[in-house]
């Protein structure tokens, strides 16, 4: 896993939206995973900036969400879909088309589930998976006790996630119970895993995934078997880390390593 501890929320949006641009940059048909949740919006509005003065273009670009709740009509203003049409997919030049959430009105939440999947392969897998992490240590809506090998299926959500989402509605007896969420086992097929935390109030669940044993009650700790995680923190999300010392030590020397490889 590469640690890397940054200043501030804007640097962690930024470090972020520059790993997506130089992947897009280097392969447009690229296919992205994306989060929703309040942790990507910095790095949504920073992309769809240099989307807006020309300097990346995401019109042949892939992507697929991590989750959408259950029960949610495609246009309400809460659905996930709805969050990415407005702060990503359109202000960017995304071709809706080729935007994928997993369809959590489908009358077969179980076939729509397996069809996720399926069109995930089809389109050659995810090349690189943005991520954030709940309080209680789950990536996507994979709750703890989650199968670390788990695939996508409905899950019920925590009363800790119902509480922590209710801020994007009117009250917590309107935030749905169920979503379909990509597995642990999907996520980690990923070629490259991109975590962004931020703020203090993440710091025990980063302490716990980074740091700690791989168990099923911290779901991101299966990202320790993923040969390619890339984790970026502001300083708060990285406070309780025992080691940041030693992250910060081994992020110097590479990017000397990476400083020393660039062109002359
Ligand atoms: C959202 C998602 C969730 C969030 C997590 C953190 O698609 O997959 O796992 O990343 O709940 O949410 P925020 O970013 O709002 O703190």
């Amino acid at each position: 896993m590469r640690v890397v501890i940054l200043d501030s929320e804007q640097e962690v949006s930024q470090r972020a939206a520059n790993l997506i641009c130089e992947l897009v940059g280097s392969k447009p048909d690229a296919v992205l995973g994306l989060a929703t949740g309040g942790t990507p919006l910095g790095t949504y509005r920073e992309l769809v900036d240099r989307c807006q003065t020309g300097q990346i273009s995401f019109s042949t670009t892939t992507t697929f969400n991590l989750d959408e709740y259950v029960g949610l009509d495609a246009d309400h203003p809460q659905s996930y879909r709805s969050f990415m049409r407005q702060n990503l997919f359109e202000p960017g030049d995304f071709n809706f088309d080729r935007c994928h959430l997993p369809a959590g009105c489908s009358r077969d939440l179980s076939q729509a589930c397996q069809s996720y999947e399926a069109e995930i392969v089809d389109a050659g897998g995810i090349d690189l998976q943005l991520l954030g992490i709940g309080t209680d240590g789950h990536i996507a809506f994979n709750e703890p006790g989650s199968s670390l090998a788990s695939r996508t299926r409905v899950k019920a959500l925590t009363e800790q996630t119902r509480t922590d989402n209710a801020r994007f509605f009117d009250s917590l007896d309107q935030v749905p119970t169920l979503a379909i969420t990509m597995g642990i086992g999907s996520i980690l097929d990923a070629r490259h895993i991109v975590l962004l935390a931020m703020g203090a109030g993440k710091a025990s669940a980063v302490r716990a995934f980074v740091e700690g044993p791989i168990t099923a009650q911290v779901p991101a700790s299966a990202l320790q078997l993923h040969p390619r995680v890339t984790v970026l923190l502001d300083q708060a999300a990285a406070s309780w880390l025992v080691r940041r010392d030693y992250y910060q030590h081994v992020e110097n020397i590479q990017r000397q390593l990476e400083q020393s490889e660039e062109p002359a």
